[in-house]
């Protein structure tokens, strides 16, 4: 994946920009409820860091805030401290070129306030989620908020309800949920109501890798032939089940 090309997509992909708008809402959202004073914040597989450096740049808590996005391809992370430069938030946000998926790549700023998890859980293999879910208590203080996104399909409304079980199980509750259909993706905030736990060093929390390629491509496949027969089988209910009483919007 050309993760530079995926993050023009921001520019001209209507799906895409409504699912960056709904995260800064989150975002923003999260920095208003985190108590008074200076804050941490982390974001796994961070890209160039755009949601979170949108959220700041307006926020009245943008000074209270100590951020590190940890990203690592290499132009996403000078393309994102440039954007921060111009916001005016070099002091505040930091980029570690690096790997994400390991616990030391957050050693001085776990357990964070608030953890930004966006694009990251629909990249990780199912058997491993819960392994990933485990961790998150290791890189939360107690009360800290984990923004997440996953895309929605139907192996992606299995893979969330099994995200949203492995986080109720460890201490995490549900505070907003968005499911968007036209961001084709869950945009979920959970508030943390365990203890945090002792960053593990060195520690893997998952692997990052893509499951959905063949997933995506069945999907357009179908979609079209789906639209040219007018078959109707991707309408909401078909396509996230019946049984989900989630609001879509
Ligand atoms: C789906 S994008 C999400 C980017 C951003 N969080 C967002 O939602 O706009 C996934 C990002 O993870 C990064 N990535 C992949 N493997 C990584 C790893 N092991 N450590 C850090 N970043 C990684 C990719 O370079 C890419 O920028």
């Amino acid at each position: 994946m050309d993760w530079v090309k995926w993050h023009q997509l921001y520019e001209t992909e209507p799906s895409r920009i409504v699912r960056l708008k709904l995260v800064d809402q989150h975002l923003s959202n999260c920095m208003h409820d985190i108590p008074a004073g200076t804050f941490k914040a982390v974001s796994i597989c961070a890209g160039d860091g755009r949601d979170i450096i949108g959220a700041l740049s307006g926020h009245s808590r943008r000074n209270d805030a100590r951020v590190r996005l940890v990203e690592i391809d290499q132009n996403l992370v000078e393309a994102g401290r440039e954007a921060a430069g111009s916001a005016g938030l070099a002091e505040q946000v930091e980029f570690l070129l690096g790997d994400a998926t390991m616990t030391s790549a957050y050693s001085g700023m776990a357990p964070a306030d608030l953890v930004v998890a966006c694009g990251v859980f629909g990249n990780v293999r199912e058997q491993q989620l819960s392994q990933l879910v485990s961790h998150l208590p290791q890189l939360c203080q107690a009360g800290a908020y984990v923004v997440w996104t996953h895309y929605l399909s139907r192996t992606g409304m299995r893979r969330i309800e099994l995200i949203r079980g492995f986080l109720r199980a460890a201490g995490f509750i549900e505070r907003q949920m968005d499911f968007s259909d036209q961001a084709g993706h869950l945009v979920a905030t959970h508030h943390y109501e365990g203890r945090g736990l002792p960053l593990v060093d060195n520690s893997r929390m998952f692997e990052f890798k893509d499951p959905r390629k063949l997933d995506i491509l069945r999907y357009r496949i179908l979609r079209k032939l789906d639209k040219k027969l007018r078959l109707g089988f991707f309408s909401k209910e078909r396509r996230y089940g019946k049984d989900n009483p989630k609001i879509f919007h």
